[in-house]
Order: C-alpha cells, then structure tokens, then sequence
C-alpha cells in the first residue's frame, strides 16, 4: 500500500464517521434529545482518529513531503488543507464543549449549537476529503516516487504507534463499527456517492433485488434522491419502504427495506 493509499483508506472510515454523525443530528432535530453516549464516541473518533492521527501524517509528513518537490505551502493547495485541519478543530472543540454543557444541563439550548457545529463539520470535512482524494493525492501520486511513497507509508505507521500506542487504532474501528451496528442494526451502508451518477439507479435496484424479505439497506447519496424514489414507486410498488434518517444539508441517508 502507498501512503496517499493509506490515506485514502482513512478518508473512508471517516466519512463512514460522518454518516452516522449526520443520522445522530437528524434524530436531535426530530426528536430534540441528544444521543449523548453515541455523540461522545464520534467525539473521539474524530478526535483520535481523524485529527490526531491522520491529519498529523499529512501535517507533519505528506504535506513536507510534497513542499520538498515544489509544491507550495502559502496560495497554494497545501496552505488551503491546513486552514482547514484548523477549520475542522473549532468544529470538534464547540462539539465536545456542547456535548459537556448538554450533560450538565440537558435543557439548555445548546442543541442549536450543537445542530450547527455537526452540520458545518461534516460540509467541511466531506469537501476537504474530496480536494485531497481528487486534487491533492493526485499531484501527490504525481510527484513521489515509490520509495519516497514507502518510506512515507512506514513513517505513518511509526507515527500512529508513537501519537496513540498499539491497540488504539483498532479500538476505534471497533467503536466505529459499534455505534455503526447500534443505529442501523444489520442494514449495510450503500453509499453511491462516489458512482457515477448515470449508473446509480441500476445499481442500488440492483442491491435491493439482492435484499432478502424484510432486510434493509441504508442507501446514502449527496441530494435527495427524489426521482429514485418514483422509479421504485414505478418498479417496485408496494414492495419497499423508503425512510429518511437524514435529510441534508450535506448528506442524505434513507432506509430501503424489502417488504415480506
Ligand atoms: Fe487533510
Ligand atoms: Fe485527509
């Protein structure tokens, strides 16, 4: 595995973080209580994992990597990326703040606070991922040779080991996949965000054909996925229920079960 490959990967587990984030901000929105024990996981997921761990490899060794084959810090894509790792630090640090005042004080307003900071984390965060897997590790992929991209990969590792020890990056998959299995039961994620949108619609019709009675996906797309919904009105009738468990601004997730 490369290094921009490695990261790549973490990019993933992130926005997979960032889904089940926008569905726990959709049930504050809907239900007006906060999901507090599940909020404070994510918390440290994006704390440890994504700030700690995986925009410290870019800080301290992809982004001096790529300024030594000239690619420039100031007005240029690698002074963008660190504004906003920082961006994203504001983020987290008014979520925990927010989380802290709910616990204290479950009725004050700080839900609005929360709402706000969740969404605006997620725009941020889903935006960054995409400059860096389309632009950044592009010229990235460009730029270094493979054993510049290995020695980075084998820096990365060292890196994790020494910012959070031996079992830390496993445990927060492992808490990842459990508030992932809590919220949505067996449901897998079908995430078709990154299909082109011309082959969407057969695919997910495809999945849902796979779907044993009474089994459902969590279908996640970056608009609402209106005229879907009419082609399974049209296709499928009475066979599916549809329910959104987050409805924008940034993403979009909805439950597709497979009626009996
Ligand atoms: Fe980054
Ligand atoms: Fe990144």
């Amino acid at each position: 595995m490369t290094a921009t490959e490695q990261l790549k990967a973490e990019h993933k587990a992130i926005r997979t973080a960032l889904i089940l984030l926008d569905i726990l901000r959709n049930k504050i929105e809907s239900e007006g209580v906060a999901d507090i024990e599940k909020l404070e996981r994510l918390a440290e997921f994006f704390s440890i994992f994504a700030d700690k761990c995986h925009h410290g490899k870019e800080e301290n060794m992809l982004f001096p990597e790529l300024e030594r084959v000239g690619i420039p810090r100031e007005n240029g894509p690698i002074g963008v990326m660190l504004a906003e790792h920082e961006l994203g630090r504001d983020y987290i640090r008014i979520i925990n703040e927010s989380i802290k005042s709910y616990k204290a004080n479950p009725d004050s307003p700080v839900l609005e606070k929360m709402i706000e900071a969740i969404k605006g984390y997620i725009d941020l965060l889903e935006q960054h991922i995409y400059k860096e897997n389309n632009v950044l590790f592009v010229i990235a992929d460009m730029n270094l040779s493979d054993e510049t991209q290995k020695e980075l990969f084998e820096k990365f590792e060292e890196f994790e080991l020494n910012e959070i020890g031996p079992q830390k990056h496993e445990e927060l998959h492992k808490m990842l996949n459990e508030v992932k299995h809590e919220l949505l039961g067996k449901a897998k994620i079908l995430d078709v965000r990154d299909i082109p949108p011309v082959q969407r619609h057969t695919f997910i019709l495809e999945e849902f054909d796979k779907l044993n009675p009474s089994d459902s996906f969590i279908l996640v797309n970056d608009h609402d996925p209106k005229p879907l919904y009419y082609q399974f009105q049209a296709e499928k009738e009475g066979k599916f229920d549809w329910e959104y468990i987050s409805s924008g601004p940034t993403i979009w997730s909805i439950k597709i079960t497979k009626k009996n």
